[in-house]
């Protein structure tokens, strides 16, 4: 369906803003170690009610920040980061989805709609992504959505103190 910019409907979910009313079920979703062992540490694990209510006040207007609702919930989170300077023409894709709701195609489709989405309406040329070296589900999310991977940044990310290797997916206009 058609983006209008601040909700982007879809048969598994729409993207839409966050807004106050979310934050239990954003800590809810969002409290999970095997969600935070595959993002950045600036994601708190554990997450706490105030991290949400600190999450959706930051969020609620944005437009490169959506909220992923199923069935009236906001189940996840995705967002793109704009690029400056030599990379003002490339966006950065991130993403997490409640655990409850994986394995039904819901990122595939909300991937496929925040890139048409960052297409359509930023005078950007690239969109990527990078993920840690273990994490199979986004690779495949991501390869569903046309992203290929262009490269391995060797032992690049420390998490938890150890090191791993991150591959950058990227798909261009
Ligand atoms: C990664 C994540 C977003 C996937 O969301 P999802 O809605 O379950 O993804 P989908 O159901 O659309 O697709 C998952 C695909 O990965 C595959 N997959 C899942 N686990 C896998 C594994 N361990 N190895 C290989 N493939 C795997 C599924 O089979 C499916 O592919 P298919 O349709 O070809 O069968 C979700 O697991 C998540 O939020 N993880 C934690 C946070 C995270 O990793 N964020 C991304 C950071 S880059």
């Amino acid at each position: 369906m058609t983006s209008v910019g601040l909700s982007i409907g879809h048969s598994l979910c729409t993207l839409r803003q966050w807004r106050e009313g979310d934050e239990q079920s954003l800590a809810a979703n969002a409290n999970n170690k095997k969600i935070w062992m595959n993002l950045r540490d600036v994601f708190p694990f554990p997450y706490t009610l105030k991290n949400a209510v600190l999450w959706i006040e930051l969020s609620k207007e944005s437009k490169t920040n959506f909220a992923i609702d199923v069935d009236g919930q906001a189940v996840g989170d995705i967002a793109l980061t704009m690029q400056g300077d030599l990379m003002r023409r490339s966006a950065e894709l991130g993403y997490w989805l409640g655990e409850a709701y994986w394995g039904r195609g819901i990122m595939t489709e909300a991937v496929r709609a925040m890139t048409d989405y960052a297409f359509q309406s930023f005078d950007i040329n690239r969109v990527f992504a990078g993920i840690l070296e273990y994490n199979a589900a986004s690779a495949r999310v991501l390869e569903k959505n046309g992203y290929v991977c262009e490269g391995r940044l060797r032992q690049a990310c420390s998490k938890e103190g150890k090191l791993y290797d991150q591959l950058i997916f990227a798909t261009v206009r």
